[in-house]
């Protein structure tokens, strides 16, 4: 039977990105780029977020693509937010037709009508993209943001420099936990994801794991669901400094069923930690795949 440690290792790998997502991530990068450049002035367009930090979890959607437009668009930037994000849907509803395009508050989302299985899996294929406007401000990034009505600043070299810090620091076992709970965020019983944006997740665990990998995923798991329990009602600032913060995603009220929802997975690894003293470790399996969901393995 697989030992804890195993299956954590398999969990972990599962929700790594492999070549053939990221040749299809690239693939569908390469044709909105066609695409949006026949509408606009595209200087650039770049894989960015936590696709490109390897933070993502799986299934693998709403990978944000960075689209830095020249300055013959510059007159976007002088107008309100809703403007741009409205022009980019405008175009990509004609490329993709209405159900497969949504407005979100600081991209344009693009769904490409993939399935995810019972297991999680989608035959290599990225399900959706967020199609973010940006133009260049210095080393930044200014994109728009129609929540607020403003143009908010961004680095996404900084969020990356800080993630690879931290995995460093953590005997490159960083990323994969915050994977992790990022599936454990994702996990369709919740209904309503518990923890909003999960980027938060990850700029939480910049703090929450500290003191060096132990060794152990189990206890580091447990030890990271409650210590962002007992956070999650800190202000946590966009860790370049820039944009606003990022723990305004959620009010009072989601917060508090944030940390209730954190705690109670505190205690089920807790549990299943025990189960381990016991020796039943095939419970213990059961109980981590009842966590985490599918791609957690029982064998
Ligand atoms: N409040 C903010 N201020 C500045 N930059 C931000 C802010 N929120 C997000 N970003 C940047 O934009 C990127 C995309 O945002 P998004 O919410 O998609 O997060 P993500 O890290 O990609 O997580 P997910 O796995 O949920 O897609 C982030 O990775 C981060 O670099
Ligand atoms: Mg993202």
């Amino acid at each position: 039977m697989l030992t804890i440690d195993e299956a954590f290792r398999k969990f972990k790998s599962r929700l790594e990105l492999n070549d053939k997502e990221q040749q299809n991530a690239s693939a569908r990068q390469n044709e909105v780029r066609d695409f949006l450049e026949t509408k606009f002035a595209v200087d650039r367009s770049f894989l960015t977020g936590s696709y490109k930090r390897h933070t993502k979890t799986k299934p693998l959607k709403d990978i944000d693509i960075f689209f830095e437009l020249g300055k013959s668009e510059r007159h976007y930037r002088d107008q309100a937010p809703e403007v741009i994000i409205d022009a980019f849907y405008t175009a990509l509803v004609e490329k993709y037709g209405k159900p497969a395009v949504r407005k979100q508050s600081r991209s344009v989302n693009v769904d490409f009508g993939v399935v995810a299985d019972v297991d999680d899996n989608t035959d290599y294929r990225v399900m959706s993209v967020d199609v973010v406007p940006a133009f260049a401000a210095g080393n930044d990034y200014e994109i728009p943001d129609t929540d607020s009505g403003k143009w908010i600043k961004t680095n996404p070299e900084i969020h990356a420099d800080k993630a690879t810090a931290a995995q460093q620091a953590y005997s490159n076992e960083w990323k994969g936990l915050v994977r992790m709970v990022k599936y454990w965020n994702n996990n369709a019983r919740h209904g309503e994801k518990p923890v909003k944006p999960s980027f938060l997740i990850e700029v939480m665990a910049l703090q929450c794991l500290h003191g060096g990998w132990q060794g152990r995923f189990d206890y580091e798991i447990q030890s990271l669901f409650s210590t962002l329990a007992d956070r999650i009602f800190d202000e946590w600032a966009d860790p370049a400094g820039l944009g606003p913060p990022i723990s305004n995603g959620m009010d009072k009220v989601k917060k508090e069923r944030a940390r209730s929802m954190l705690q109670a997975a505190s205690r089920e690894a807790s549990l299943a930690i025990n189960l381990i003293r016991q020796g039943r470790n095939g419970d213990a399996l059961k109980a981590w795949r009842a966590l985490f969901g599918p791609k957690f393995p029982l064998s």
